[in-house]
């Protein structure tokens, strides 16, 4: 029931964690293998090589908010992601390379590797590097000289748009490449929280990434807005607690979902809880397949 698509991919289940979330360590996405109640796994964002990321604390749960986080890319480096096997669950690799010409390092070294790819134009954490999915001449440059390394089509994981022009122009610009999967949306990037006890800044690094319940109507517009100009397959992010939250989701055509936020808060035993919740949803509502809700193939 729950079976889908992700770049050309079939999974079993459309429910799976969010790059940064438990999965730096092959300890971590040991642990998401063998849960039961995922479909796929991703690892954390990699570069070229390992980083220990910024100063903590460097992320923050706030009740009734959500989250905020800026890890600064921690990583094992890109060779320790594709070291690791997990032949059966699809083991997508993120990568997040601080320039051009790292990205073309690291993508022409997964030619020789079976994993989706999702490449992460959207970490906004990193001083200095400003999110290439904000500028459509670097986004295009970037996806240009990739492909020509790395015939193979892969994903991308967008940072959030707030324009229906950006809309537009980021999807004529995805639409000229092989690209398989979209992911929306990475966190709302540069956001600030003062905790009250101390008046100072919630997070060692001030400005994070803002997830979880607050992010979800973003997220939500995201997935429908690029649905309507995209024919890849859309994976949600953002804001995902309940099975409620995952129909929502597969309504504006996403055909599978990522947890962040619920993950960290909950544990692994997020997945069976809300896997179990979109059973029931998709039972009362009469659906038997996840393309039925998403109506797109
Ligand atoms: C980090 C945060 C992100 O949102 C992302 O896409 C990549 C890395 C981080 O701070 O580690």
């Amino acid at each position: 029931m729950l079976e889908t698509q992700i770049g050309g991919r079939t999974i079993k289940n459309c429910i799976y964690n969010a790059s940064g979330v438990n999965c730096i360590t092959k300890d971590d996405l040991d642990q998401l293998y063998t849960c039961e109640w995922t479909g796929a796994m991703v690892s954390k964002s990699c570069t070229l090589e390992p980083r220990t990321g910024n100063q903590c604390p460097r992320y923050a749960y706030i009740p009734g908010l959500g989250s905020i986080n800026s890890s600064g890319l921690p990583n094992m480096g890109y060779k320790y992601y594709s070291e690791l096997s997990y032949p059966e669950k699809e083991y997508i690799i993120s990568v997040a390379g601080l320039t051009l010409q790292d990205n073309l390092t690291i993508f022409d070294h997964y030619n020789s590797y079976n994993n989706l790819i999702e490449f992460n134009l959207s970490c906004p954490n990193i001083k200095g590097k400003p999110q290439v999915g904000y500028s459509s001449s670097t986004m295009t440059e970037y996806l240009r000289k990739i492909s020509e390394v790395y015939p193979k089509p892969f994903g991308l994981k967008l940072p959030p748009y707030f324009d229906i022009s950006h809309f537009d122009r980021t999807a004529d610009i995805i639409n000229e490449f092989n690209i398989s999967f979209i992911t929306c949306i990475n966190s709302i990037g540069n956001g600030l929280v003062i905790d009250p006890l101390t008046d100072q800044p919630i997070i060692k690094p001030i400005y994070g990434g803002l997830g979880g319940p607050s992010c979800k109507a973003t997220g939500l517009a995201n997935v429908k807005l690029f649905s309507e100009r995209l024919n890849t397959n859309i994976i949600g992010c953002g804001g995902i607690s309940t099975g409620r939250d995952v129909y929502d989701y597969m309504l504006c055509g996403a055909s599978a979902c990522q947890i962040g936020t619920r993950l960290q808060e909950e544990g692994l035993g997020c997945f069976k809880r809300i896997t179990t919740e979109l059973i029931d949803i998709l039972e009362q509502k009469g659906y038997n397949t996840i393309a039925d809700i998403t109506d797109r193939r």
